[in-house]
């Protein structure tokens, strides 16, 4: 399985912040936003991983994570020239995607929490789509997936005015190869975007959608507003101060992997000089 971080949009919500700067190379505590998704597809044991930015940040975000080599993967870059929507990188990614299945995460999404790894490494054999649910406060600003009282999916919605339930999709998705397909067959919605939505509604009507509630033993922060993103940095600060682990530490992860060798690991804490981020490798 492949790998796609979607790293474009307009961080709109978070201007002025976002007027000179993509969102997702913004601090989240410790580490620029795109590392956390980045994580979070490393564990699911994806190596290959294409970066879609817009074109004007498409440098920025080579220059922080290069071709991915000293952590053991393969990063490639794509720029979506405007914001069509999150379908838009299953046709941005046609050629990198190739015959293989794909994992899209989006790059202001964070998930943390046990069991993580087993459960995004449980989806990368996917036949379909496979996809989460998590209940949330304010579902209206989310895709929403409602189900029976069996837990049969009756129902996803984008951003539905009255919801069906409280249960938003996180931005996490794992597909087979038809997606690129249905993504090019796919027409934009009132808002004048390619809805990953509507790609879930062709997985769920061909009965090839299966949906993962999230346990509450789960994680999951949408940064793309101040507050949102000031409680995920919050909630980074707490967790790796009272566990002296760090979360999304992309080194640490390759390691574990075994993508990277142990001299390989001491090698790449010299990048980030005295700081606490080169402490914590060398402490691995
Ligand atoms: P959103 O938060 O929905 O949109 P945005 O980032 O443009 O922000 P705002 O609403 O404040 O203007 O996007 C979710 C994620 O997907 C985010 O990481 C940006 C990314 N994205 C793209 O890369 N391309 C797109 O076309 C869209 C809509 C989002």
């Amino acid at each position: 399985m492949k790998g796609i971080v979607l790293a474009g949009g307009s961080g709109t919500r978070l201007s002025p912040l976002t007027i000179a700067v993509s969102k997702q190379l913004l601090p989240v505590y410790d580490k620029p936003m795109i590392y956390y998704p980045i994580s979070v597809l490393m564990l699911a044991g994806i190596r290959e991983i294409l970066i879609i930015t817009t074109p004007e940040d498409s440098h920025l975000f080579k220059r922080l994570l290069g071709d991915g080599s000293v952590l053991g993967c393969s990063f490639s870059y794509e720029v979506q020239e405007q914001p069509n929507g999150l379908a838009e990188a299953f046709i941005i990614g046609e050629s990198f995607i190739g015959k293989d299945k794909v994992a899209l995460v989006l790059g202001d999404n964070i998930f943390y929490g046990n069991g993580l790894s087993k459960l995004l490494q449980s989806k990368v054999t996917v036949d379909g789509g496979a996809i989460f649910a998590y209940p949330v406060r304010d579902p209206e600003r989310f895709g929403v997936v409602a189900f029976d009282k069996d837990m049969n999916v009756t129902s996803i919605e984008e951003k539905p005015e009255s919801p069906q339930s409280n249960y938003a999709v996180p931005g996490i998705y794992f597909y087979d190869n038809d997606v690129v397909a249905i993504a090019k067959e796919i027409k934009p919605s009132h808002r004048g975007e390619l809805e990953i939505t509507a790609i879930n509604q062709e997985y769920l009507l061909r009965k090839k959608l299966t949906v993962g509630v999230m346990s509450r033993g789960m994680s999951w922060f949408d940064t793309g507003t101040v507050d949102a993103l000031d409680d995920a940095t919050e909630f980074i600060r707490v967790l790796q101060r009272n566990q002296s682990t760090m979360i999304a530490c992309l080194e640490e992860i390759a390691y574990k992997m075994n993508w990277i060798s142990y001299e390989a690991l001491k090698a790449s804490a010299s990048r980030y000089g005295k700081g606490a981020y080169a402490q914590y490798i060398n402490t691995l």
